[in-house]
């Protein structure tokens, strides 16, 4: 489909509406929090790694992190257990159960230690008969271990989808999103049911979207700018399939934030930043938040990125234009707001200049726009007919804009400032 087809294509399943998201109350906004796959994946050595592997101490300090340095008032609320948490068997009683030595007062008790923090608890499992690190599976015991995550107080199950027949897939999370609803805790229910089902058929979004709060449609996040470059790739030439169905109560979810760890420079884990808000993605971070560089936290807790990314209208963006090895990306915001992030995707050189008049969003700036830089530094730019951004490679300059039409009721934005409708909001 060409560009110019896309985008009127959204445009009009934005003017009738998505198909009915899942309604459990939850993920109104993407998700926000921690969740520990990409910077501690199945480190069980807790002789050897005690502060690294997956045990319970991690999480608690986690979440002690997380209450303490202002990772929650930032927004960032979930503390997520990924794979590897099990014991290799279930109980007599055929319930999962934890690893008696890395999770010594079992799953329950660490819950509370995170609902004491003000913080909550996700969990993992998976829809086939093992996880993807060999544990055990939720294949035919979906009420069990629903009714199980319910009484230890869980409040987030991201469930994979290793070791199923890919046929199967649709009837397993479903029937685990229903064996969920009826344990009556609002669970948030992160799904990874499309990117097992691309390989042999395309998904069904609107089923996908009334089933889960979040689902992943490819592959999994590394500690590298080439992988989040082919995250943005996939998403961009997959866009009209996927992003009619995201919105309040469900999202496309592109995997973790890897900001702060070894892979991403500056520039690199500032595009990530930005095009995850953009992308309306679930900002669930893996790093190491007892150690993370000041310049990551202040990345990771930007207000004005963040509210883009939580922003009411619920809108996912999407890329609108590919020119002289720039990228821009557009995410319609609430008020008529939008936000636009100009990539410079050519990985040589030095900073290129961007003139915004060559994107395709700035057409809705007749005659002018109010404009606020947020990346690379916090600017506001004011009421402007055209600006240029400076962009450094593999790095993204990203800001919003009001479109000022000169009508009369329009006079108020004027003044008001990107910063001025966040406290409004
Ligand atoms: C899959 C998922 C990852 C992670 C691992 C755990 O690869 O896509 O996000 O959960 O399994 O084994």
């Amino acid at each position: 489909m060409s560009l110019t087809a896309s985008v009127w294509m959204l445009f009009f399943v934005g003017l009738w509406g998505r198909t009915k998201p899942l309604d459990n109350g939850l993920a109104r906004t993407p998700t926000m929090g921690w969740l520990h796959w990409e910077r501690f994946m199945c480190n069980t050595n807790c002789d050897a790694d005690p502060d690294n592997c997956i045990s319970e101490r991690l999480y608690m300090m986690m979440a002690d992190v997380m209450a303490a340095e202002g990772w929650r008032e930032a927004g960032y609320q979930y503390v997520c257990i990924d794979d590897c948490w099990m014991s290799k068997s279930r109980d007599a009683g055929g319930r999962l159960q934890a690893d008696p030595r890395r999770f010594p007062g079992g799953i329950k008790k660490l819950a509370d230690y995170v609902h004491s923090k003000g913080l909550k608890l996700g969990i993992y499992a998976d829809v086939g008969t093992s996880t993807c690190a060999g544990y055990p599976g939720s294949l035919a015991h979906y009420d069990t271990d629903a009714q199980t995550f319910a009484e230890w107080e869980v409040d987030l199950l991201k469930f994979d989808g290793c070791s199923m027949d890919t046929t199967l897939l649709e009837e397993g999370y479903v029937n685990m999103s229903k064996a969920l609803n009826r344990t009556g805790r609002p669970i948030l229910y992160s799904c990874e049911w499309p990117l097992y089902e691309w390989p042999s058929q395309k998904p069904n979004y609107n089923t996908i979207a009334e089933t889960c709060n979040q689902w992943r449609n490819f592959a999994d996040a590394y500690d590298s700018w080439s992988s989040v470059k082919s995250i943005l790739d996939w998403t961009a030439t997959h866009q009209d399939i996927i992003v009619p169905s995201a919105g309040p109560g469900g999202w496309n979810d592109p995997d973790m934030l890897v900001i702060g760890n070894f892979g991403l420079s500056r520039d690199q884990q500032e595009s990530q930043m930005a095009l995850w808000a953009i992308m309306a993605a679930p900002l669930l971070m893996s790093n190491d938040l007892r150690s993370i560089c000041r310049h990551s936290k202040e990345l990771l807790q930007n207000r004005h990125i963040i509210a883009i990314s939580q922003d009411e209208l619920g809108k996912q963006g999407y890329r609108t234009a590919k020119v002289d090895h720039f990228e821009v990306w557009e995410r319609p915001l609430s008020q008529g707001w939008l936000a636009i992030a100009v990539l410079n995707a050519l990985e040589i050189g030095g900073p290129r200049r961007f003139s915004l008049k060559a994107a395709p969003g700035w057409k809705t700036c007749t005659p002018l726009c109010n404009i606020t830089q947020i990346l690379p530094q916090y600017e506001e730019v004011g009421v402007q007919i055209g600006h240029q951004v400076s962009v450094n490679p593999s790095g993204t300059a990203l800001l919003v804009i009001m479109p000022i039409s000169m009508k009369k009721h329009d006079q108020r934005f004027l003044k008001m400032q990107w910063s001025e409708k966040q406290t409004l909001l």
